[in-house]
């Protein structure tokens, strides 16, 4: 079964945007599979990211991505590749459609609040890397502490 492999980025998390972005995929009629908050180690976002290495924006990119928690998450059906990316909008948010999470929600392209992936395959490809650094239970314990650490709590209140 087809699956993608959606992140909501550090801003999403800091603004409180991840009940509504979740709704979006709930209410379109794909379904969660898997859903972690997580402090992205720079490793691990330099390898997703990794065919935009050689872009100027990358080291603002990586320190973005790597800023604060992201909730990683698989979303599973048919079609749900095109579909979340036609859901998320352009990568540029001034250009994203409104009704479009990005058109809704952001306005700078630094700061696009949410990740797609762009094929089935890089779908795959996403879900297992994350997974790969989430089994471990220290490293759990791990990521829970940073997470707790670096959210800022101010904007919860
Ligand atoms: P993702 O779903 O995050 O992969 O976005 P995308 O597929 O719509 O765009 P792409 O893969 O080409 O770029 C990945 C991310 O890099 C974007 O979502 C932006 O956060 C960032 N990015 C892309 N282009 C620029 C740019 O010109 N300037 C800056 N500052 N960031 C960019
Ligand atoms: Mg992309």
């Amino acid at each position: 079964v087809e699956q993608s492999y959606i992140m909501i980025k550090p801003d999403g998390v800091q603004r409180g945007l991840v009940g509504d972005i979740i709704s979006r995929f709930e209410k379109k009629g794909f379904l969660l599979k898997g859903l972690k908050l997580f402090q992205c180690p720079k490793d691990l976002a330099q390898e997703h990211y990794k065919d935009l290495k050689d872009k100027p924006f990358f080291p603002k990119l990586i320190d973005y991505i790597t800023s604060g928690p992201v909730v990683c998450m698989a979303w599973e059906g048919d079609g749900v590749v095109a579909s979340a990316r036609k859901l998320i909008g352009a990568t540029n948010p001034l250009q994203a459609e409104p009704g479009t999470i990005r058109g809704d929600l952001a306005v700078q392209t630094g700061r696009n609040v949410v990740h797609g992936s762009d094929s089935p395959d890089n779908g795959k490809r996403e879900i297992g890397a994350v997974l790969h650094r989430v089994t471990a239970l220290l490293q759990i314990f791990f990521v829970f502490v940073i997470c707790s650490d670096q959210l800022d709590l101010e904007t919860t209140y």
